[in-house]
């Protein structure tokens, strides 16, 4: 069965749950010491309010992090770098340190680590990568350029990120990715065309002359050139010809066609120019800064990976590497402390895996806990309800009285979704106007408040629209059938469709 965990808590006691050599492939996404705190937009600016909230910090001489980490050589290489580094870059390595040498324990001998990073501490990130993995299992440092260019003060503007990629041995699962060709290649070499496409001649011969054996023979008053022999035998040369995929020159020497569709592209090389970030009208953003985009996942897991392999993501952030892992069918298993973090990559897991069993850790799992959450973050506490409700945080609706969303529940009930998350308790009528109110075959999900649920309901039998509404109880939310299987299976089993 496909595993998916997701952990809302510190990631060290998330890989420790993990049994060795049980994961393909790591990625780290951690923060890179860059000395400043990050912010998620959960509201634009038309819908009013404040609009960002803090999603985590990367300030490393807050809270110093103790060496807990079983490893006498790494001990060894950050005591011997601590004198020399700022106390702050010192906790940061400790902190990284100990991950590494957790993702070392859980990889299978066949896996692989990407640790994304920047040149903030790239370089004291590969002397530990080497330290754990062995200089021999350095496979690439990756550049991937993920912004567009700007000037910087007095300097060359950075525009790159650096992705350290090892294996655990020397015998990893690799997949070679390939990028289509450029076009000046493709106008340079595949000169040709006929109906079936662009083509390029390639040789018909290979080195050798191989006499004496069914390579060498003559072929239409043909034999291959001198110290060469014909690359097919016989019976596929016919082949080839009958299909009209050999051209012969004035000499009668043959080639042949290779058409562009055929070819596989250039092998995919360590500098990435071709996945950009992430713009602000693109579908995927959730407002997380940070968020990487899932082509570039894609790309890494295809190529370190194999069908049904685990993905671990201890610094998953909104949940990338979980939407790009479900949908190549790999398993995943990934953690934020954040809990705003873990609850967007619960949205985004949830929509890409329907009503598959996703394991979750750390989230809110009674009511007093989701109460107390409301009331000390109820921004938190409204992304973890849409999350919940299986949909994503519509930013230009929200307002610091709703959390408003929208998706699809299951396939068992196949509809789309709009949601209301009231973040306070609900003492009067919601801010909901009836532009609210939605056309078509829509669920209207309001989180713990009947009276929403019934202004909405009115609302709705007022101006006509199909829309059911349902009321999704605090209790129901919380239940172990809803963590594990999503709002749609609990609402089947509860016959609410
Ligand atoms: C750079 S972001 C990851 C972004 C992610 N790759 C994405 O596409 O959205 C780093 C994340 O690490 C999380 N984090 C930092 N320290 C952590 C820890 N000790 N345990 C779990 N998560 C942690 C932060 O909350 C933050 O969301």
């Amino acid at each position: 069965m496909t595993e998916r965990h997701l952990h809302a808590g510190d990631n060290l006691d998330f890989f420790r749950e993990v049994d060795p050599e049980t994961v393909q492939m790591v990625y780290m996404d951690p923060p890179f010491a860059s000395g400043r705190d990050y912010k998620a937009v959960m509201r634009s600016r038309r819908s009013g309010g404040s609009e960002t909230v803090d999603a985590f910090s990367d300030i490393w001489n807050r809270d110093a992090s103790p060496l807990r980490i079983e490893s006498p050589k790494v001990h060894v290489l950050l005591n011997a770098l601590a004198p020399a580094l700022t106390p702050s870059l010192t906790n940061y390595l400790h902190m990284m340190a100990s991950r590494i040498v957790e993702a070392w324990r859980v990889l299978e001998p066949r896996g692989s680590i990407y640790l994304h990073c920047d040149p903030a501490a790239s370089h004291y990130l590969k002397m530990i990568l080497d330290v754990v993995f062995g200089p021999e299992n350095f496979r690439n440092e990756i550049v991937w350029r993920r912004t567009h260019a700007h000037s910087s003060s007095r300097r060359y503007g950075p525009v790159h990120d650096v992705i350290l990629f090892y294996s655990k041995t020397g015998d990893y699962v690799w997949n070679q990715p390939y990028v289509p060709y450029a076009r000046e290649y493709l106008d340079k070499y595949y000169t040709g065309s006929d109906s079936k496409g662009r083509y390029q001649l390639i040789t018909c011969t290979g080195p050798g002359d191989r006499r004496g054996t069914r390579a060498h023979y003559e072929w239409r008053g043909q034999y291959p050139p001198p110290g060469r022999h014909w690359a097919w035998q016989v019976e596929r040369m016919e082949e080839l010809d009958a299909a009209g995929l050999l051209v012969h020159s004035a000499t009668g020497v043959p080639r042949r066609k290779r058409y562009e569709h055929e070819a596989p592209g250039v092998a995919l090389q360590d500098v990435w120019n071709d996945i950009g970030r992430l713009d602000a009208h693109s579908l995927e953003r959730t407002g997380y800064e940070t968020q990487k985009p899932i082509s570039l996942l894609t790309r890494m897991i295809s190529a370190s990976t194999e069908h049904g392999g685990v993905v671990l993501d201890p610094f998953v952030g909104s949940g990338t590497t979980a939407v790009a892992a479900e949908e190549l069918g790999r398993g995943w298993l990934v953690a934020d402390r954040s809990l705003l973090a873990a609850s967007l990559t619960l949205s985004r897991a949830r929509r890409a895996a329907g009503e598959a069993p996703i394991r979750l850790s750390g989230f809110p799992s009674s009511k007093s806990e989701a109460v107390a959450l409301r009331t000390k973050e109820p921004t938190t506490y409204g992304a973890w309800a849409t999350s919940i409700l299986g949909a994503s945080i519509d930013r230009g609706r929200s307002s610091d009285e709703m959390t408003e969303g929208h998706g699809t529940l299951g396939a068992e009930i196949s509809s789309k979704t709009r949601s209301w998350v009231p973040l306070r308790k609900p003492s009067g009528a919601p801010q909901m106007s009836e532009s609210d109110v939605p056309g078509g075959v829509t669920i209207g999900l309001t989180f713990d408040s009947p009276i929403s649920a019934r202004i909405l309901r009115a609302r709705a039998a007022r101006t006509g629209p199909n829309l059911r509404v349902i009321n999704v109880p605090l209790e129901d939310a919380v239940s172990s059938a809803t963590r594990s299987a999503g709002l749609a299976s609990s609402l089947a089993a509860d016959g609410a469709s």
